[in-house]
């Protein structure tokens, strides 16, 4: 059965899984780019991968409502948890955690935390999951690192990098990370929310198919990517 992932704009993605509905990263009321609105999203676990704005945002709200399971490190969920949200499973990198829905590894990230509050939001992260036989990276916010060899050394089916720049690795680093990481296919997310993240994103598709042997595939919020 095939993993389905709808990019909800910038670093935000809702994945569907054998009847499981996870959300990664919700920035969503106030994202210039989001397809929906926090009300709107459906989740039964939502995963943070650090603390800034543009991860957290709607997490508590969208959690309090559906009652879902967050995961994240372990600073974020207590954050969270003083906000009401019940139920957490804090993580930390380098650990996985078996969850309803397949498996959770919390793989390290190059970038800082620090909470909207000014709160200690922990290290940041990307996740490595494990979803319905399919092995599907987010680096989520991060620059280029070597140890993406490692993530990768198993097999991905699909890898989702940054390629903003600014805030995070851009488009020619990105192709380096492909070139580590050997996924099957690759798609681009934290990019054009903002005019200082902007990019030309079928120029970045063309470097991956001529530089790398992954398949990019390019989708626009509210688009879907069947894994
Ligand atoms: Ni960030
Ligand atoms: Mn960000």
């Amino acid at each position: 059965m095939a993993v389905k992932l709808t990019w909800l704009g910038h670093g935000s993605w809702a994945i569907e899984t054998e009847g499981h509905h996870l959300l990664l990263d919700p920035f969503l009321n106030d994202s210039p780019t989001a397809p929906i609105k926090a009300a709107d999203a459906q989740a039964d676990a939502i995963l943070i991968s650090h603390g800034h704005f543009d991860h957290v945002a709607d997490a508590a709200e969208i959690a309090q409502r559906t009652g879902a399971t967050v995961y994240s490190n372990f600073e974020i969920c207590q954050w969270l948890s003083k906000q009401g949200v019940e139920k957490t499973e804090p993580m930390n990198l380098g650990g996985a955690v078996d969850a309803p829905f397949g498996r959770v590894k919390s793989t390290i990230a190059h970038h800082s935390s620090e909470l909207p509050d000014g709160a200690y939001g922990g290290n940041p992260g990307g996740f490595l999951l494990a979803l319905a036989g399919k092995s599907i990276y987010f680096a989520c916010d991060t620059a280029l690192f070597l140890d993406m060899k490692l993530i990768g050394a198993a097999g991905l089916d699909l890898a989702v990098l940054p390629i903003g720049d600014r805030f995070t690795m851009g488009p020619e680093d990105s192709i380096e990370a492909v070139k580590l990481l050997s996924p099957k296919r690759v798609a681009p997310a934290h990019y054009n929310t903002w005019p200082p993240i902007e990019q030309d994103v079928q120029a970045w598709a063309e470097r991956v198919r001529v530089h790398t042997s992954a398949e990019p595939v390019v989708v626009e919020p509210g688009g879907v990517i069947e894994v």
